[in-house]
């Protein structure tokens, strides 16, 4: 569970808190890759029930956002229902949290089934195709979207539209940099490290802190960062211990 305490009153993170804490409940998280995005929209301000994740791809259907018939038995099938609708429900039928992954890349049927299912309250309704229920979105349904585009007109219209506040995540949460050793934490808040135009994400700065306690810090840097940044990297890292 991420924890409330913020470097900075200004940060992006600080506007996530204070736009969940004002009851906003549809967010799209956008910006570079490994910052902490799907991490956040999996665990901010979630309540008991876990999150329902979802990763859009050109192949998604709509059947793995609502649901679809199983087989379960001889000639029989049963309606199972998807990540949007258990969402939907949450514990109780409160609401949870459903998490739409690289929404930029949602088309087709899939796009169409997302408009459905991020529709406003008061107008988004689904029918259980098996039992006939009409179920609607619990009072505590939230929605956050995730993109690693930098442009916002890269996702569309439509969708962005059921999301008037988008936020881009420019630097990992406190508490991620918090479990990485403390030479590390000012380079990955920066998301940089050695050659000044190369972008490391968070997970460049996990995977290069657990292998260099196991390899030492040479074989590490030419794992994680390759032969030619390796050396860089770890005198970039032996400057910053000086200063
Ligand atoms: N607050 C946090 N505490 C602990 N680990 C974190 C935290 N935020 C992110 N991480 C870890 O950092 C890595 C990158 O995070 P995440 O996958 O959320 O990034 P992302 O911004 O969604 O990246 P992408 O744009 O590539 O999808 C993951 O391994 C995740 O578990
Ligand atoms: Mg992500």
């Amino acid at each position: 569970m991420l924890t409330e305490s913020f470097d900075e009153d200004e940060s992006c993170w600080r506007d996530l808190a204070d736009v969940l804490s004002a009851g906003i409940s549809r967010v799209l998280l956008y910006g570079p890759s490994g910052t902490g995005k799907t991490y956040a929209a999996l665990h901010h301000n979630v309540g008991s029930c876990p999150a329902e994740r979802l990763v859009c791809t050109e192949d998604l259907t709509s059947g793995e956002i609502t649901g679809t018939w199983m087989p379960v038995g001889e000639n029989r099938w049963e309606w199972r229902e998807g990540p949007a609708i258990r969402a939907w429900r949450g514990a109780g039928g409160l609401g949870g949290r459903l998490v739409v992954d690289e929404v930029d890349r949602a088309s087709g049927d899939a796009l169409s089934t997302l408009l459905a299912m991020t529709d406003s309250p008061e107008s988004a309704r689904w029918r259980n195709p098996e039992t006939s229920e009409w179920v609607r979105p619990g009072p505590q349904f939230s929605v956050m979207m995730t993109s690693n585009c930098d442009d916002l007109d890269e996702i569309p219209a439509s969708l962005r539209d059921r999301f008037p506040v988008s936020i881009r995540i420019d630097q990992p949460h406190a508490s991620a940099l918090a479990s990485l050793s403390s030479d590390l934490r000012a380079p990955a808040r920066a998301g940089s490290l050695g050659p000044a135009s190369r972008r490391v994400s968070l997970r460049c700065f996990y995977a290069f802190d657990e292998l260099r306690r196991h390899l030492g810090p040479a074989r590490a840097a030419r794992l994680v960062f390759g032969d030619d940044v390796g050396t860089s990297v770890l005198d970039a890292l032996a400057i910053a211990s000086l200063a």
